[in-house]
């Protein structure tokens, strides 16, 4: 029999406290604890369900001290308002939703337009759950050019060409949509993919190269305009000729407002699509992504959806079905807040902190800076080889201890003696926390060089987020 509830569980708040223990063996059949693996029998207040859940996430760490994560961790609180207002809309209910629809198609424009597609209006592009998904869908319509080619019973294998550096998103596409990887591996002090070591590996069944805006291990910007030329000159002389997604996870939100001299883009012919996450340095709370294709040849027919939109009909293509619309209007929002004035400005504020904070580091001793913060706004720096009495990990685990979170992580295959501390920089992350940290680590530091040999390794590194680099 489960125990009795109580007649107002609500009376039993204690305000900003936490748990009443009378409260809570009322619902879970082991006294003081939350139900944690079978569904509870009875019904809570919503107040006491709220402290609860809100309570449990007091645990989580903080998200502004997090720089771990290429997520957005703060929103100005229009926004988050707005967000809130918005979150009964379902994306794909266009027709329910025809306004959320229609800003979806003002975002998708204003990235094709932002990335200069040849026609910004007719491009095809879409939001999604996040790079995740788009870059998914970019390596479909690459698949499904590539077997419009070859035909579909040719019984040959399709294969993508990449950098070590990509995100797992792209192990997946190859591992989900059977794609051979053909992965350039890191050598000496080559941390990304170039055009020499991509065009070695590019064949007839090529559907298409990846090239990252930037890399999720140290924010370097891969050199998407050599890799182009490479493979244009590769096509002049009658060999294959293959197109290039450009993963601007981060960096197609960075490289416009501060890089304007980078070709990068559409402005490059051999660039047939582009993502970005919205959630990224969009600006956005996690759960939205863009993809944006250079022309409606880029983007097979076949893989299209039309839905009725307002007697209208409206292309879809997507992997899920549901999502928040909300996102979406947060989106817009920030477009119309920011403008490419504003975006200048959050994107330069983050690229400054990022350099000031890289340099700074670099001048305390024992780093030995792999990025300066200066495409990305983020940097990664390894200990000089003279450091042997500890690691980047006890530097990681000793920044924890003050709050901080500063992944440390080796780098892939044939880069795996590198380990590594890589600091993301984002809106809300100021001058004055860059300050802080930077005076906590002296503090890390001088603990550490006590020490007699490290403490931790790369098994204690409980670092897998979406920006991770995974293990390969
Ligand atoms: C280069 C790159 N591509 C793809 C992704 C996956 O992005 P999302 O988390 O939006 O799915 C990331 C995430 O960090 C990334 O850095």
């Amino acid at each position: 029999m489960p125990p009795e509830q109580p007649a107002s569980p609500s009376s039993h708040l204690f305000p900003g406290s936490g748990l009443d223990a009378a409260v809570v063996p009322t619902f879970t059949a082991e006294p003081g604890m939350m139900p944690a693996t079978v569904l509870p029998e009875h019904e809570l207040a919503p107040e006491l369900a709220h402290q609860l859940v809100h309570d449990e996430l007091m645990l989580d760490g903080n998200a502004r001290l997090n720089l771990a994560t290429f997520v957005t961790t703060w929103m100005e609180p229009h926004a988050a308002a707005l967000m809130a207002q918005t979150a009964d809309k379902n994306m794909i209910d266009k027709d329910e939703y025809p306004r959320t629809a229609e800003l979806e198609r003002r975002c998708s424009r204003m990235l094709a337009d932002l990335w200069h597609a040849p026609d910004p209006l007719t491009a095809p592009g879409c939001s999604t759950a996040g790079s995740s998904e788009a870059c998914m869908l970019a390596g479909l319509a690459f698949k499904r050019r590539w077997s419009a080619r070859v035909g579909p019973s040719s019984g040959r294998r399709p294969n993508i060409v990449m950098g070590a550096d990509v995100q797992v998103c792209w192990d997946k596409f190859a591992n989900y949509f059977e794609v051979e990887p053909r992965v350039v591996p890191m050598r000496g002090d080559r941390f990304h993919l170039d055009a020499e070591q991509a065009l070695a590996r590019v064949d007839e069944d090529t559907i298409g190269v990846v090239a990252v805006l930037g890399s999720t291990f140290d924010g370097s910007y891969e050199p998407v305009a050599d890799i182009c030329a490479a493979l244009d000159d590769l096509a002049a002389g009658g060999g294959p000729d293959v197109p290039v997604h450009v993963d601007g996870a981060s960096g197609a939100m960075v490289a416009p407002f501060l890089d304007e001299e980078l070709v990068w883009d559409f402005r490059l012919p051999r660039v047939a699509s582009i993502n970005t996450s919205g959630h990224k340095y969009g600006l956005v709370y996690p759960g939205l992504g863009w993809v944006a294709w250079r022309d409606t040849a880029a983007l097979p027919e076949d893989l299209i959806y039309r839905v009725n939109y307002l007697g209208d009909e409206l292309a879809t293509f997507t992997l899920n079905f549901s999502r928040p619309g909300a996102h979406v209007a947060a989106q817009y929002y920030q477009f119309l807040r920011l403008g490419r004035d504003g975006y200048t400005r959050v994107q330069q504020h983050c690229r400054d902190v990022a350099t000031r904070l890289a340099t700074q580091l670099g001048a305390l001793g024992p780093f030995r800076l792999l990025t300066r913060g200066d495409e990305l706004p983020v940097f990664a720096a390894t200990l000089d080889p003279a450091i042997t009495h500890y690691s980047v990990f006890d530097v990681s685990a000793g920044l924890r201890e003050h709050g901080w979170q500063v992944p440390a992580y080796t780098f892939p295959a044939e880069r795996t003696d590198l380990a590594v501390l890589r600091f993301v920089i984002r809106n809300g992350f100021t001058h004055s926390l860059a300050d802080q940290l930077l005076a906590d680590l002296r503090r890390v530091l001088a603990r550490l060089d006590r020490q007699h040999g490290p403490l931790h390794d790369a098994s204690d590194s409980s670092f897998s987020h979406t920006g991770a680099p995974s293990p390969r």
